[in-house]
């Protein structure tokens, strides 16, 4: 069985999705479930991108241990240097320097020549080799490049010192079969190819992601670059569920696997999607809600006979939880401590003592309460952002007679301020009030509700999207009230803007 590294670039590529940027703690908390999932390769950020960046790809290379940590730099010094700076403290740290070789991007973007492109493609990687052994080089825009030429730099690249030559399929065009020969040429070709691991880096604006991806590792690709979800810039990158699943499920096909702890993949998928605020698709494959669902009563009789009948994968293998009913009101704090811990949440003391009080806050409105429950409220106090505003109170009245009326109590910058608007329901209601008050020009791009658990009495979660000035944010809100949990997403929202008006721009 050959062994496939995953590389996940959830917290660079990742957060390259429109609206889905996070903060240092709520990366922290997405490369310690990564560190949990037994990830290879975490690619924690672009050090010289933005001061944000720097911190969060240092903060991981101090604190996260037994997984490598990348920072991502241009072919130029100061990149390299910045990323060598940032990974510094890592047990072990990689640096990812990466150049464009198609001509397209040589003659519009770069304006260099190909002779050039080689020269400062050997001359970062040298470069980057001056302060870790472990250096990857990425050749952008592999798959619209000259495969002699693609050859050419993969060669020099692996004399410079490069361990890993990274062929990105940058803008999605690649298709499975072209994809696979490409890779085989490389091998084929490319005389040093066995000194270094061949990568594969492919965006999904085809659909076609995953697909090459495992078709690349078919032909020989030793290492698959991925984000959980699938998130990434524009239509996203492979989704690392999905390749690490079809290695898994068809092990004699493949002839490889990773070592990737499976059972932890579904609660990472959930926490990057609470934390980025990027909704998992009901359809999608391995995490969505449907994923394990069974509608057609065909079906739903042959499951009942015999799973396989139906199922290629167990819902267990992945780590969806069977909904069990856990705890209610008479647990006491340590019994919450200890399913947190089953769950896979460790928080500090401060963190605990809040999720406690919510908790206790839940079992006063809900009767049971479910893994998905607690995991909300946790997921929710790990990713707070600073706040600017912070709700005190929100009364609504609305009904088929009433005009729908809505009173909120905000604190901001440590003054209450109250407010009461009208509106076409109670959410409009409540969103107008909280406009005013904030006096916000931001634009509500996108509202999405949701139940998390069976039953009137569930948690509901809302998402939007806010849009100021051309950046997009997200906000996630939840509580047995949607009103409340409506409140809650845009007030978050609202709080990561001012968040990025204090966080300088990244400046690529
Ligand atoms: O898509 C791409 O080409 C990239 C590189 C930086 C690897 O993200
Ligand atoms: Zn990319």
């Amino acid at each position: 069985m050959r062994y496939i590294r995953v590389f996940d670039t959830t917290l660079r590529d990742g957060e390259q999705s429109p609206g889905a940027s996070m903060n240092v703690e709520e990366k922290i908390h997405v490369a310690r479930q990564l560190a949990r999932l037994n990830i290879d390769v975490i690619e924690a950020g672009f050090p010289v991108a933005s001061p944000g960046d720097f911190e969060a790809v240092r903060r991981i290379a101090e604190e996260i241990k037994g997984v490598t940590v990348a920072g991502l730099a241009r072919a130029k010094d100061l990149d390299i240097e910045r990323a060598a700076e940032a990974i510094r403290p890592a047990e072990s740290g990689r640096i990812h320097t990466f150049l464009a070789t198609s001509d397209i991007h040589l003659r519009y973007k770069l304006r260099m020549s190909r002779e050039e492109v080689l020269d400062a493609a050997v001359r970062a990687v040298k470069k980057a080799r001056e302060f870790t052994d472990d250096v990857e080089f990425s050749a952008e825009d592999a798959t619209r490049s000259d495969w002699d030429f693609l050859c050419r730099v993969a060669e020099e690249v692996i004399k410079a010192g490069a361990g890993t030559v990274n062929i990105p399929d940058t803008v999605g065009y690649t298709i499975p079969q072209e994809f696979g020969e490409l890779i085989e040429y490389l091998m084929n070709r490319v005389p040093n190819i066995d000194k270094a691991v061949i990568s594969v880096h492919c965006h999904n604006d085809l659909g076609l992601a995953v697909a090459n991806s495992l078709t690349a590792v078919l032909k020989g690709a030793g290492q698959v670059e991925c984000t959980v979800n699938g998130i990434g810039e524009r239509a996203g990158n492979a989704a690392m569920e999905e390749v690490v699943m079809a290695l898994k499920t068809r092990p004699k096909f493949f002839n490889a696997d990773t070592r990737i702890v499976t059972e932890e993949i579904y609660k990472t998928s959930r926490l990057v999607s609470k934390i980025t605020g990027m909704v998992v698709q009901p359809n999608k494959a391995i995490v969505g809600a449907n994923a394990f669902a069974h509608e057609a009563g065909i079906h739903q009789d042959g499951v009942l006979k015999e799973r396989s009948t139906y199922e290629i994968m167990k819902p267990e293998t992945v780590g969806i939880p069977q909904s069990k009913l856990v705890l209610g009101k008479h647990s006491g704090r340590h019994a919450f401590k200890e399913r947190l811990k089953e769950l896979g949440y460790e928080l500090g003391e401060d963190e605990l003592n809040k999720a406690f009080e919510r908790f206790k806050r839940l079992c006063d409105q809900k009767k049971y309460i479910f893994d998905e429950d607690i995991e909300t409220l946790v997921s929710e106090e790990v990713k707070k952002v600073p706040e600017v505003y912070s709700l005190l109170e929100l009364r609504v009245s609305s009904g088929t007679s009433v005009k729908p009326t809505a009173t909120v109590r905000l604190k901001v910058r440590g003054e209450v301020v109250e407010r009461s608007e009208e509106g076409d329901g109670p959410v409009d209601a409540t969103y107008r009030a909280i406009a005013g008050i904030t006096e916000t020009k931001s634009h509500l791009e996108k509202f999405e509700i949701k139940g998390i658990t069976g039953g009137t009495d569930a948690l509901g979660e809302v998402m939007v999207s806010l849009e100021e000035e051309g950046h997009t944010v997200r906000g996630y809100g939840s509580d047995t009230d949607i009103i409340v949990a409506a409140a809650k997403a845009y007030v978050n929202a609202l709080n990561k803007l001012e968040g990025r008006k204090r966080e300088p721009e990244k400046g690529i």
